[in-house]
This record gives C-alpha cells, sequence and structure tokens, in this order.
C-alpha cells in the first residue's frame, strides 16, 4: 500500500464530533455510554464521577479540581466498528468559556442532545449558532423518553422554527415515561423494544419485525396508534433522510432515546459511523494569499492550535496546546514549522487522550486531536506544518458577552498588569480590549470561568492582585466599513462605545442589544461582526 493510501484509509475511519446541549439534558451521560459502548470504559459512573468531582485530576489548578475538569477527560478516543472516533468535550454549565465554541471549530460533525421535557433550551440554541459557521452536520438526539416529556411533534417543530434546521425523524418514541415501549425506526421498519435499567451495554436490545411488530398492537395498542399517525403526518411533511442535506447542515436526524437507560445509544454510535463525515478538506490560505483545500490525506503533515490549558501548578509552568491535526501523519520526534514565528519546533512529547488517562501519543491522522507541551508559544489559532506556509481558516475569536475592568490593588504592578494581560489575551484565555476613550483595560469572555482563571494566573504567573469590575456592556461587535470618511463619521460619533482589539482592530461594545440594533440601523454602511478570524487585520 502507497502512503497515500495508507493515508486515505486511516482519514477514512475518523469521525470527530462534540456533544452540544444545555446542562442537565443529559450530555455526561450520554458520553458515558457512548465510550461504554464503544468499549473505552468498563464501569458506567467514570465520567460522572469526573463530573461531580471525585476524581483524581493530580496537579491542575485549584479551579480545575474543584470542578472536576482534567486534560484528560477534554477528549476522549475509542474504536468502534472499526471507526477511530474523537469525542471533543464542550466545557458547560459554570465553565463555559470561549473554549466552549472553539471546541466546535475543530470538529466534523456535533450529536445535539435535547431534553424532551424542555425542548430546545438556550446554551443549545448558541452552541447551534457556532456550528452553523461551518454548517457541521448535527444529529439530534431527544433524550429522557423514559419520563413524561412533551409531544414529539411539538419538539421536531420547535428545534426547526428556534434553530432553523430541518428535521429528519430516523426513530419515532411508542409512548413516554411509563408506557414508554421503544421506538419505531423509520427507515429499517422495525421496532425497538425499551427495557428499564443500564446494566447491559444495550447491545441487547430487543428489535422487533413484521408481525412481532403487529403483536404489539395487541400489548400497546393506544400507543402504536399514536405512532401510526404521528409517522404518517411526518412522512406527509416530506422531510425523509437525506445524506446530502445532512452533510451540508441542512437537516439533522432525529432520534429518541433515554440515555440513562442506554436506549438509543447504538443508534447515534451508528449515524456517526455510517453517516458522519471523516474530515474534510479544510480551506487555508498561503503565503502568497491564495486560499486553497488541504485534503486530509495529503502526505505533509499541518494542522491548528484550538484550545490551550495551562498548568496553574508553579512547578509545572507548561500548557498543552490541543491540536487538531488537518492532514499528513503525526510521529513522534517530527520536525514542523511554526508558521506565525517562522521557527522550526521538534514535536517529541505530544500526548493524546484515552478516556480516562494520558498517553504518549505513537501516530494521529487528520481528525485526531494531539496534546502539544510548550511554554506559551503556542496560541490559539496557530499552525504547525511540514513546511508550507499555510493559515487555516474558520477559527474565530467570538464576541464577548461579559466584559469586565482589571483594577490593580497595587498601583506600582502597572507594568506587569499591562504584560500579563496582553500575553493572556494572545494566548486566548480571554480578550483584551483597549477603550478609544480611556486608558483602562477592558477584558471580555463567553464565560465566567475565563476571568477567575486569569485573575488566578495573574497573580501566580506575573505577581499581579487585580480586581475584576464588572463592565455594564453586553456584547461587542467588529466594526468595518468600506468607505473611509463614512468610517470617520461614525468614530467620531461612537468614541465612548468603541475599542481596539489586540491586533488593532475596531470594536463596538453595545449596552444592551436594543443599543446594538439601533446602532446597526442608523450607520447601514458600517458592517457590524459577530466573529473574526485569529490574526486577521480587519479592512477599515
Ligand atoms: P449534562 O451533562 O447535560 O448536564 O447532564 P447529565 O448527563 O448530568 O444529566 C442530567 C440529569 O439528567 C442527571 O440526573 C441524569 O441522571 C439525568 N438523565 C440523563 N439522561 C436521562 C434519561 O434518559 N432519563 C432520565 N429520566 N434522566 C436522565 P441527576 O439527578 O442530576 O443526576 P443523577 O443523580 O441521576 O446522577
Amino acid at each position: 500500500m502507497s502512503v497515500n493510501e495508507a493515508l486515505a484509509q486511516a482519514v477514512k475511519k475518523r469521525r470527530t464530533f462534540a456533544i452540544i446541549s444545555h446542562p442537565d439534558a443529559g450530555k455526561t451521560t450520554l458520553t458515558e455510554k457512548l465510550l461504554l459502548f464503544g468499549g473505552a470504559i468498563q464501569m458506567a459512573g467514570t465520567v460522572k464521577a469526573r463530573k461531580s468531582g471525585k476524581f483524581a485530576t493530580s496537579d491542575w489548578l485549584d479551579i480545575e479540581k474543584q470542578r472536576g475538569i482534567s486534560v484528560a477527560s477534554s477528549v476522549m478516543q475509542f474504536t468502534y466498528d472499526d471507526c477511530v472516533i474523537n469525542l471533543l468535550d464542550t466545557p458547560g454549565h459554570k465553565d463555559f468559556s470561549e473554549d466552549t465554541y472553539r471546541v466546535l471549530t475543530a470538529v466534523d460533525a456535533a450529536v445535539m442532545v435535547v431534553d424532551a421535557a424542555k425542548g430546545v433550551e438556550e446554551q443549545t440554541v448558541k452552541l447551534l449558532e457556532v456550528c452553523r459557521l461551518r454548517n457541521t452536520p448535527i444529529i439530534t438526539f431527544v433524550n429522557k423518553m423514559d419520563r413524561e416529556v412533551r409531544d414529539p411533534l411539538e419538539l421536531l417543530d420547535e428545534i426547526e422554527s428556534v434553530l432553523k434546521i430541518n428535521c429528519a425523524p430516523v426513530t419515532w418514541p411508542i409512548g413516554m415515561g411509563k408506557r414508554f415501549q421503544g421506538v419505531y425506526h423509520l427507515l429499517n421498519d422495525e421496532v425497538l423494544r425499551f427495557t428499564p435499567g443500564d446494566g447491559k451495554a444495550g447491545q441487547e436490545v430487543e428489535t422487533l419485525k413484521g408481525e412481532q411488530i403487529e403483536g404489539m398492537n395487541q400489548t400497546c395498542a393506544r400507543e402504536m396508534a399514536q405512532m401510526r399517525s404521528e409517522t404518517e403526518l411526518v412522512a406527509g411533511a416530506g422531510d425523509s433522510f437525506s445524506l446530502e442535506a445532512f452533510l451540508a447542515g441542512r437537516q439533522t436526524p432525529v432520534f429518541f432515546g433515554s440515555g440513562v437507560n442506554n436506549f438509543g445509544v447504538r443508534e447515534i454510535l451508528r449515524a456517526l459511523v455510517d453517516w458522519a463525515p471523516p474530515p474534510a478538506p479544510r480551506e487555508a490560505e498561503t503565503s502568497r494569499g491564495e486560499t486553497r483545500n488541504v485534503a486530509p490525506d495529503e502526505p505533509a503533515f499541518s494542522g491548528f492550535v484550538f484550545k490551550i490549558q495551562a498548568n496553574m501548578d508553579p512547578n509545572h509552568r507548561d500548557r498543552i496546546a490541543f491540536f487538531r491535526v488537518c492532514s499528513g501523519q503525526y510521529t513522534p520526534g517530527m520536525k514542523v514549522k511554526h508558521r506565525r514565528t517562522g521557527k522550526e519546533m521538534k514535536l517529541a512529547n505530544a500526548v493524546t487522550f484515552m478516556a480516562n488517562e494520558r498517553a504518549r501519543m505513537e501516530e494521529a491522522f487528520a481528525g485526531d486531536i494531539i496534546g502539544i507541551h510548550n511554554h506559551g508559544n503556542l496560541q490559539i489559532g496557530d499552525v504547525l506544518t511540514e513546511g508550507e506556509a499555510l493559515t487555516f481558516k474558520g477559527i474565530p475569536y467570538f464576541a464577548p458577552e461579559l466584559f469586565s475592568r482589571a483594577r490593580l490593588r497595587d498601583p506600582l504592578k502597572a507594568k506587569q498588569l499591562q504584560k500579563g494581560l496582553r500575553q493572556l489575551g494572545e494566548e486566548g484565555a480571554v480578550q483584551v480590549f483597549e477603550p478609544l476613550a480611556d486608558t483602562s483595560a477592558l477584558l471580555g469572555a463567553v464565560g465566567q470561568l475565563q476571568f477567575e482563571v486569569v485573575e488566578h494566573r495573574l497573580k501566580s504567573e506575573y505577581g499581579v492582585d487585580a480586581l475584576f469590575e464588572r463592565a455594564g456592556i453586553h456584547t461587542a461587535r467588529w466594526v468595518t466599513c468600506d468607505n473611509n470618511a463614512h468610517l470617520n463619521e461614525f468614530v467620531n460619533s461612537n468614541q465612548g462605545r468603541l475599542a481596539r482589539d489586540v491586533d488593532g482592530n475596531l470594536v463596538y461594545l453595545a449596552d444592551n442589544h436594543v443599543n446594538l440594533s439601533l446602532t446597526m440601523e442608523r450607520w447601514p454602511k458600517v458592517q457590524f461582526h459577530a466573529t473574526r478570524e485569529h490574526g486577521q487585520k480587519l479592512e477599515g
């Protein structure tokens, strides 16, 4: 087999995805069950133990310890049916941060978990918007059917109207709560019987066909009749599963189940293996300013950093850069070029993530995530390649939703504060802005955890004791305009609401949504952007 064929085969087997959901919808439970089915963990309870903080996280930051986050659990790799599956965690709850969004720039598909009693919730909406930036294919799991939940037709309607994505039900529930009988598989014309309990890994779910299904008409006539009339309605509405529409991010296959009871989990794994895409070519800019697609089976190694995790232990001041391989093959000891600095780097000690342990990485292909130890020289969006100077697109900064001003307890430390904030900003821990109208440093984040981490790191790494005061700003937009005179007029009229980011780009800071939309209406020739690419210098 040639090198290219071997690479193409390895790539074809890869599935890299994340689970998106609102807190409590069942993400942890589903993660655990997927690992259990994939044989990556032997015992239910492992992932949950981590969430509840019972898991040892050895030398990580106090904040991480308290919350039970650890690097090892941020990426989980396991095999299922000859596929190598990379499951990337999207930190939620109090750990929600820009990382949560960034993880979604490194995946090829997402599983959306919806609590069937609650429907589409706020965090899911936000995360789906991020998926939409790259038209990421979404598989939907409607969870908790073992409870008294909402009408399934109404739920699908809500997903379609709130999330603006077409639903193609693949399984349909037969009853719910105490009368939950299982699901009808619309594509396979079979019934998967529900039995409560999580004692088994679910492979043995009872599958009924033909006459056996007819038999159910006797035992649970009402639920079967309802399922039939609902599936007829759905069929009449005409949205049957289309692989093409799914891969384009226009349609989501929908599965009903109950994660805690292991029910419906196998179908999600099958959808990932059978339908979710292997790593696709990624758009990149060459040093000549041209755009080209980097194919995952190109022999030369390339990839980008999408997340940095700093080790807070003063004895281990290293950071781990989470790096998504986009082409070629990682081998220990390989030499790569760091695109931003032009320097050569040796990748000797990259780690991989197997369920709960960190292990030395022996090989990695497109779609895989490797952890690279470094001392702060890698930043979000940084590209490493085997030679070619490339910049990958689609790894943006996201408009912050929380803002704080840093105030020093010791005014003599102003220089250190500036340095610390600049470096932490470059690394991507928080976004730093300089208002046009005053000299205070304004910090922007999408989650409160980011401020806590910055406060902690300023103290331990830069010796700066700073207080963070919430600023009355609701959101920010990067501003561009083709017409210089018009832009100047805009800047002059909005001095008090404008700032520059680390790359000198102009940013509009809005007190609230009403203020933002009024300003946008008032200045129709000015463009307001909710994201910006890393390292990008916006025109105007
Ligand atoms: P999250 O990571 O999205 O926040 O959700 P998680 O999996 O922790 O689930 C949230 C709660 O919902 C948990 O209950 C979990 O057991 C429950 N849950 C998950 N899937 C199902 C399901 O299919 N059916 C039912 N009935 N419940 C489900 P908890 O009370 O917070 O925790 P625990 O005491 O049960 O562990």
